[in-house]
């Protein structure tokens, strides 16, 4: 009884709250912050007779796998022990009941809807249904949703900084163009980078990633072809992983175990899943911004701007024929000369991990 109080106090709060936007957001989306464990998330919203609606999918921010299923028109959300459907269009939604092996139905006041493609759920049930909390503030009109599950971070921005060490790391190839120049002065200066391929540029070039293993150079995933995984199902995210590492198997024979998610982007979904698979997290912590088609000495300069002891250097080697990545290939040997100039020895990001380990 409690229970129910609780719930019509807040779907009131949240009604008031976007009261004044909802006269004109009934068939078009509005933008709005809301907090998962106290992080603000923006996303879109529509309110419907009193209800809040979200993307399916924003429920990733949560910690929830979120999938979609064809045959039965309906989305299907898992977290924790908790599994439950919500089908399109219909005033009902199903809980699994693993014991007895069958979906229970429970009536909903609101509708499941589709708009633009996009599939909108009722905020607050599903997160009830799923064991989260929400909560709503009057005094700063903010809604928090609480996740109820520990995710470790698990995740790399860069190194020891007792160590005077530094990790270059290219994306998204490799290409048949910029790969074999940046492996040819690699060569030639005698420094180890790590490569975070694309599974579809691992399948079109596998001389390059063969190249690339044969000269002692960490090898990493960064997904299949790309996406940006906030707004990918579950079952598409692990696709994206899992073809990537089939490629690379059957390529090298080697399957990583660094990932690095697409324009650094992840949900906490995401990444209960990547620890679930046995990844790392690579992120960075000096972006060249080299595929903006910067120059050598302008990317050289972002370099010694940025760089600290256990830095991680991001840039690209994947573009074409373009003349976009040029300023890599300029900037690459003078950022070698300079930084070991300054002291700095170059690993690779796994040789970085394991320093980090021992030094503990
Ligand atoms: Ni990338």
């Amino acid at each position: 009884m409690r229970r129910y109080v609780i719930f019509c106090l807040l779907c009131t709060g949240l009604f008031f709250s976007f009261a004044t936007a909802s006269a004109a957001s009934e068939e078009k989306p509005l933008q709005a912050v809301i907090y998962v464990d106290e992080q603000p998330v923006k996303t879109e919203y529509i309110v419907k007779n009193g209800h809040l609606y979200v993307p399916a999918l924003f429920l990733k921010h949560a910690g929830a796998f979120v999938n979609w299923n064809r045959q039965y028109n309906a989305v299907i959300f898992q977290h924790n022990e908790k599994m439950i459907s919500f089908p399109v269009g219909k005033k009902v939604f199903y809980e699994f009941l693993r014991k007895e092996n069958r979906w229970d139905p429970h009536p909903l006041a609101e509708v499941t809807m589709k708009m633009n493609g996009t599939p909108y759920v009722p905020l607050v049930t599903v997160a009830k249904a799923l064991e989260m909390d929400v909560t709503y503030d009057r005094a700063s009109r903010n809604t928090y949703v609480t996740s109820n599950v520990e995710v470790a971070e698990n995740q790399l921005l860069y190194g020891d900084r007792r160590l005077k060490v530094g990790a270059l790391t290219f994306d998204d190839g490799p290409d048949d163009y910029y790969t074999p120049q940046i492996l040819d002065i690699l060569k030639e200066k005698n420094v180890p980078a790590t490569f975070f391929m694309m599974g579809k540029n691992v399948a079109k070039y596998p001389q390059q990633v063969k190249r690339i293993v044969q000269e002692g150079h960490g090898i990493g995933n960064h997904t299949y072809d790309h996406p940006d995984l906030r707004k990918a199902w579950t079952t598409d995210v692990t696709n994206q992983i899992q073809s990537t590492q089939y490629e690379l198997m059957r390529v090298v024979g080697r399957q990583p175990d660094l990932f690095r998610p697409p324009y650094g982007a992840l949900t906490k979904a995401d990444v209960k899943l990547l620890n679930e698979l046995g990844f790392r997290n690579i992120l960075w912590s000096v972006d060249t911004l080299d595929w903006k088609g910067k120059t050598g000495e302008e990317i050289l300069e972002i370099v010694h701007e940025q760089v600290f002891p256990g830095g991680i250097i991001l840039q690209h080697n994947f573009g074409a024929t373009g003349g976009e990545l040029h300023g890599t290939i300029e900037a690459l040997p003078m950022i070698i000369d300079e930084l070991r100039k300054e002291g700095y020895t170059f690993v690779t990001v796994q040789t970085m991990l394991d320093l980090q380990k021992w030094n503990r």
